[in-house]
């Protein structure tokens, strides 16, 4: 049986010349036994007409958020699907997408639905390649919106150049590989326990200072929402960062590296999972002081202490015969990234290694978007290709749910 056998999917078709291409696609996704609700923009209607679609899906086509108010129609259509695809997206709609408006029926559902969504883009070159298109995109990644295409190629009056329409069969593999992995993924954690450190400590040099680094918190943040998500029960050790908990997580607020450690252990023996997002400092000031250091005494001398390395101490209580927690360490390289972060995974003693090359700007500290190499200490390396931190944490999710043993 499909994978799609008994899903529903949301197709959203806006006003393109390629527009056509929905209805072969419409085809394929019924043929694997979805159900598909069709839903045009007005641009759409103007290129195919409505029943086209009504014959191959064998459901009404929606255009319009007036009709059937009572039923709600965006509300219902957001909550019922599974996966949602605009194929094709004009530049107007993934500008629309970008900005959260919903002024037409299949942005207002698009609002509402929760579900994976795919935006197969269709435009020319031009349109494509222009800045506001570029950051619309890169908006949609943050969000975690799988981008598929365009595909260059031949374009309406004879151009040629990106912005092609992917074509269908094309379209359908990545949303069968949508639906597939948030098939897998759901409640694959449930009955563990897992623990998350995140953001950047803090190491008080006076009552207003402190030494600290550049993690914001949002890789660890979105590495607990997705465990918490995928059923887990999980606890977040985190550094101080003004990000909201993630639902269903239980928060343990710290400042410093040796509250962390305190926290953590705290925390060891009833946990079948560490993750270490936190960015951790490995020394803090020998002395603080008790009021505030004045200009007038002069530039400070500074004293530095090494704090415990939380992750290699977790790793030495393993060597110890401890057979959890399953251990997640990540490695901030700017320099011989992949051979520092080896050694790192072998001296901390983890299970994993996340690494980031944290030179990068659209990867690494404070974006929403990461672009990592998950090494194993099997000897595994898995690339994960610049994708939001949300998307991310489930593919550093799923390696660990493939290691772990049977409960
Ligand atoms: N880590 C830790 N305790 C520390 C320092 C780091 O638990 N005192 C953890 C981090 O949470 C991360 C991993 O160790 O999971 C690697 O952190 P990183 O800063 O890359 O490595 P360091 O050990 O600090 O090594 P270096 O600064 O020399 O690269």
């Amino acid at each position: 049986m499909s994978d799609l056998h008994g899903s529903r999917v949301l197709l959203g078709v806006t006003g393109g010349i390629a527009a056509y291409k929905a209805a072969l696609l419409a085809r394929l996704l019924v043929g694997a036994g979805a159900t598909v609700d069709p839903v045009l923009t007005r641009g759409a209607g103007r290129f195919v007409g409505a029943a086209t679609f009504e014959g191959i899906t064998g459901r009404p086509v929606r255009d319009e958020v007036w009709q059937d108010i009572p039923g709600e129609t965006h509300v219902a259509l957001g909550r019922a699907a599974d996966v949602a695809i605009v194929y094709p997206a004009t530049a107007n709609v993934i500008a629309k997408l970008a900005g959260g408006h919903a002024d037409d029926l299949l942005t207002t559902t698009l609002l509402a639905a929760t579900c994976p969504l795919l935006v197969a883009p269709a435009m020319h070159t031009e349109m494509w390649e222009h800045p506001a298109t570029r950051d619309n995109i890169a908006v949609l990644c943050r969000r975690g919106v799988d981008v598929v295409g365009p595909a260059v190629g031949r374009l309406m009056g004879g151009d040629l150049g990106a912005g092609r329409l992917v074509e269908p069969d094309e379209a359908f593999e990545r949303l069968v590989a949508q639906l597939r992995a948030a098939r897998s993924r759901a409640d694959d954690l449930a009955g563990r326990r897992v623990l998350v450190t995140a953001g950047g400590t803090h190491e008080p040099l006076d009552p207003v200072r402190f030494l600290g680094n550049r993690s914001s918190g949002k890789m660890g943040f979105a590495i607990a929402a997705a465990a918490a998500a995928r059923g887990a029960k999980v606890d977040l050790v985190a550094a101080p960062s003004a990000l909201p908990t993630p639902p269903g997580v239980e928060r343990h607020d710290v400042t410093t590296a040796r509250q962390m450690h305190d926290a953590v252990f705290a925390l060891v023996d009833v946990v079948d999972v560490v993750v270490k997002a936190a960015a951790v400092a490995d020394f803090r000031p020998a002395d603080v002081a008790s009021s505030k250091v004045k200009k007038s005494d002069g530039a400070p001398r500074l004293e530095l202490v090494a704090n415990p390395d939380i992750l290699a101490d977790l790793g030495a209580r393993r060597a110890e015969g401890h057979p959890r927690p399953f251990l997640v360490g990540f490695a901030a390289e700017t320099d011989d990234v992949e051979d520092n972060a080896r050694a790192k995974l072998t001296r901390k003693n983890a299970d994993l290694l996340v690494v980031n090359d944290v030179g990068a700007t659209d990867a690494g500290f404070g974006v929403d978007t990461n672009r990592v190499v998950i090494l194993g200490r099997d000897g595994s390396r898995t690339e994960v290709e610049l994708a939001a931190k949300s998307a991310v944490a489930d593919r550093v999710l799923d390696e660990v749910v493939g290691r772990l043993p049977a409960s």
